[in-house]
């Protein structure tokens, strides 16, 4: 439970909204649990079809809390918060629909290559920069985004991370459909009523045969990546690029070799 991830079950549809605007919807380890228990929950409740995670017409999140990733690794990965968010989410057999809107930064943009469809208003500001931090790719982007965009495209994406719009996302085939801010979650919650009107069991064999290629190298691949991301935390880089965030100014990597 987090006061942050507002829980609401609604027609079959269940609905994990991140409500923590005075951080940018900043997620914290309580938060990655509040999510990965919605995933589980949504698994194990045969009243739930299908499950909608947004934020606000403003903002769906900043990613990773900056502190807490200052804070050093968490343990075993795959058993963290996040581990179990993640791993849930790519295990997830039921459909997890996104409504994203203004920022969706690190995570807020990776947790999206797991989901089955994607509606973004037209201000979502998509970006990974786990390079510019110190750090390096989560959440299967490694290995998903060469595969689905092709090396150089992914290659600019996580090796430059910059932003880039919500036209730019759907050109690159990593979102549905582009609308009005507020427009976003009806667009996304019309389509998980559908969703919820499928017969299930159909919904599930699709799914599970969409992802039939990944599932093994997917599990490998955010292993991977989650050992690294562990030593990455700990480096100077990332130091310094956490203490400037801080700082609000910019990060000076000139010194590391
Ligand atoms: N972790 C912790 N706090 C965060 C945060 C994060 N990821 N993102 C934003 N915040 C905090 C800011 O420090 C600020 O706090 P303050 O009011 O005490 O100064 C508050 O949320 C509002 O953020 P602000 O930067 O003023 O909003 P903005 O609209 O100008 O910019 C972002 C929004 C998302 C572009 C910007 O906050 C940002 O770049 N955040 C960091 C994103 C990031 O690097 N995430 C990790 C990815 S791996």
């Amino acid at each position: 439970m987090s006061e942050h991830v507002v829980i609401e079950i609604r027609d079959q549809v269940q609905i994990a909204r991140l409500n923590r605007p005075d951080r940018k919807n900043a997620l914290s380890q309580a938060m990655y649990a509040a999510l990965a228990d919605a995933i589980t929950n949504a698994e194990n409740d045969a009243n739930i079809r299908c499950t909608l995670i947004t934020g606000t017409e403003e903002c769906f999140t900043a990613g990773n809390d900056l502190s807490d990733f200052a804070a050093g690794p968490v343990g075993d990965f795959e058993t963290s918060p996040v581990g179990r968010f993640l791993f849930g989410m790519a295990r997830a057999e039921k459909p997890v629909v996104a409504a994203v809107n203004g920022p969706a930064v690190g995570i807020g943009t990776t947790m999206l290559l797991h989901c089955d469809l994607v509606f973004a208003g037209n201000n979502t500001a998509f970006q990974m920069p786990f390079a510019n931090l110190g750090l390096c790719p989560e959440g299967g982007s490694s290995l998903l985004l060469p595969e689905w965009l092709g090396r150089v495209r992914a290659a600019e994406l996580l090796l430059l991370g910059g932003t880039f719009d919500a036209t730019k996302a759907a050109e690159l085939g990593l979102i549905n459909r582009v609308s009005e801010p507020s427009a976003t979650e009806s667009e996304a919650l019309a389509a998980c009523a559908q969703l919820a009107a499928q017969p299930p069991a159909a919904v599930r064999a699709t799914k599970r045969l969409l992802n039939r290629r990944n599932t093994s190298e997917l599990r490998e691949a955010m292993l991977a990546e989650g050992e690294l991301f562990g030593e990455r935390l700990k480096s100077p880089e990332a130091a310094e690029a956490f203490k400037a965030f801080m700082e609000k100014r910019k990060p000076d990597f000139s010194s590391f070799s």
